[in-house]
C-alpha cells in the first residue's frame, strides 16, 4: 500500500498542477487511515479544542470540502477548508493558473479564489459533521482532525458593506459546524487589497456584527490570516485586535505576490501567489516579531514553507503553537504528515522538552 500511495503521488508530479491537486484530493479517499498515534507529547490544549499533533493541512487544498471526511487519515492535527465565498465563482478564467517552481520548492497561484459558494460547501460540511457525531457516539474518544472553515469576502467585490455582508453570512452558517473560522484577509489575487477596503477598525465592527449572529453562549474561536506582503503597522493594528481578543489567533501568513528570494524556475515570474520553501525565512521573522509584539499572548500558527519536521520545530520556537502546510504535501506527498509525527518526539528529546507546548517561543529573546 505504501509503494502504491507512493508511485501514484510521484506520477501527479508529471500532470498540470491544478489537474494533479483535483486527482490528489480524490485519491485521499482511497488512503488507508495512519496507523501512527500521537504521544501525549504533542497534544495541545487551544481554546479548549485538543488538538493531538501540531500539523495541520493549510486552506486552499480542499476549498470545497470534497474531501473533509478522508483528510483526517493522512495524520493531520487539523484540517482548514477553504476559502469558501458566499456566492459560487470560477476564479480567474486563465488557464494555466497555477505553476510548479520544481527547483524552487515552491508553488505560483493565480486561481482567485474559485469556490463551489458557502451553499454547497456548508451541505457537505453538515454531512460529515453528522457523520462525525453518529461514530463520536459509537467510537468514545476518536481522535479527529479539528475541523476549520477559512471564509473570504469575493475578491471582486470592492464594496465594504457588501462585503462585511458576504462574511457575516459564511460565519453565520459555518460557525455551528465547525470547530473554528479563519478570517482571510489577505488574499493577494485581488485588484484591492481586504484590509484596504474595510481597515482594522472597521475589521473590529465586522467581527462584532458575527459575534452578533452566534447563538447564545457559544463564542466559536475566530482566527484572522495575514500576508507575508502586509507592512508592520498593518500587522501589528490586527495584532492589537487579537490583544483585545476580537481574534483567538493569527495565522502568518498566506501566499506572498513579492518575487526578493532567488528564483531559479522557468515560471518564476508568473504574477501571483508564491508559496513553498521561498517563503520559510520571512514566515519565521514574522512569528518572532509577532510573538514579541503580543508579549506570547496571542495563538499563533505558522505556515509557510514546510517541508519537514526541522522547519516546523523553528516555526514553534519562533512563536507557533501549530503550523500549517499545503506546499509541502503537494512536493513530499501524504506520508510526510505521519514522518513529522514520528519525528517530532525525538526531537522534542533532543531538545529535553517535555512537550510541544514548552517549545513554543522558546527561540525568541
Ligand atoms: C494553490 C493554492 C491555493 C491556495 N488557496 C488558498 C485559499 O483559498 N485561502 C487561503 O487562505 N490560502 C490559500 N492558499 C495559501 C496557503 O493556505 C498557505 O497560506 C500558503 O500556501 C503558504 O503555505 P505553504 O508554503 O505550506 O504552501 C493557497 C495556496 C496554494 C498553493
Amino acid at each position: 500500500m505504501k509503494t502504491l500511495v507512493d508511485t501514484t503521488f510521484r506520477a501527479l508530479r508529471f500532470l498540470p498542477p491544478e489537474t494533479a491537486r483535483g486527482l490528489a484530493l480524490f485519491g485521499t479517499r482511497f488512503l488507508r487511515p495512519s496507523r501512527v498515534v500521537d504521544s501525549s507529547r504533542l497534544q495541545q490544549n487551544l481554546w479548549s479544542l485538543l488538538f493531538s499533533n501540531p500539523i495541520g493541512l493549510a486552506a486552499g487544498f480542499d476549498k470545497d470540502a470534497t474531501a473533509v471526511s478522508s483528510l483526517g487519515k493522512i495524520g493531520f492535527g487539523f484540517v482548514e477548508i477553504g476559502s469558501i465565498t458566499k456566492s459560487p465563482r470560477r476564479g480567474n478564467r486563465k488557464r494555466p493558473r497555477m505553476f510548479r517552481l520544481e527547483q524552487d520548492m515552491a508553488i505560483v497561484n493565480q486561481l482567485s479564489l474559485p469556490s463551489d459558494g458557502l451553499q454547497r460547501v456548508e451541505q457537505r460540511l453538515r454531512r460529515h459533521y453528522n457523520r462525525a457525531q453518529r461514530s463520536a457516539e459509537s467510537v468514545r474518544q476518536r481522535v479527529r482532525p479539528v475541523l476549520g472553515a477559512n471564509i473570504s469576502r469575493d475578491p471582486d467585490n470592492l464594496d465594504a458593506a457588501s462585503c462585511c455582508e458576504e462574511l457575516v453570512s459564511c460565519f453565520q452558517s459555518l460557525q455551528p459546524i465547525v470547530d473554528y473560522i479563519t478570517l482571510n484577509v489577505s488574499c493577494p489575487n485581488t485588484t484591492r487589497r481586504f484590509i484596504d477596503i474595510v481597515p482594522p477598525k472597521r475589521i473590529a465592527k465586522l467581527v462584532e456584527n458575527m459575534r452578533a449572529v452566534e447563538p447564545g453562549k457559544r463564542r466559536i474561536p475566530l482566527l484572522v490570516k495575514i500576508s507575508p506582503d502586509f507592512l508592520p503597522n498593518e500587522y501589528e493594528a490586527l495584532a492589537d485586535l487579537a490583544i483585545d481578543g476580537v481574534f483567538d489567533g493569527m495565522i502568518v501568513g498566506n501566499t506572498t505576490m513579492a518575487r526578493t528570494t532567488e528564483l531559479r524556475s522557468p515560471d518564476a515570474n508568473e504574477v501571483g501567489g508564491l508559496s513553498g520553501k521561498p517563503l520559510a525565512g520571512g514566515t519565521n521573522h514574522l512569528l518572532a516579531e509577532l510573538y514579541r509584539y503580543t508579549k506570547g499572548k496571542v495563538v499563533l500558527v505558522g505556515c509557510g514553507g514546510v517541508f519537514s519536521v526541522q522547519d516546523a520545530m523553528r516555526q514553534i520556537l519562533n512563536g507557533a503553537s501549530l503550523v500549517q502546510l499545503y506546499t509541502g504535501l503537494a512536493y513530499r506527498g501524504p506520508r510526510l504528515v505521519d514522518q513529522m509525527r514520528f519525528e517530532f518526539s525525538t526531537m522534542l528529546r533532543q531538545y529535553k522538552l517535555a512537550s510541544i507546548g514548552d517549545a513554543v517561543g522558546k527561540a525568541v529573546s
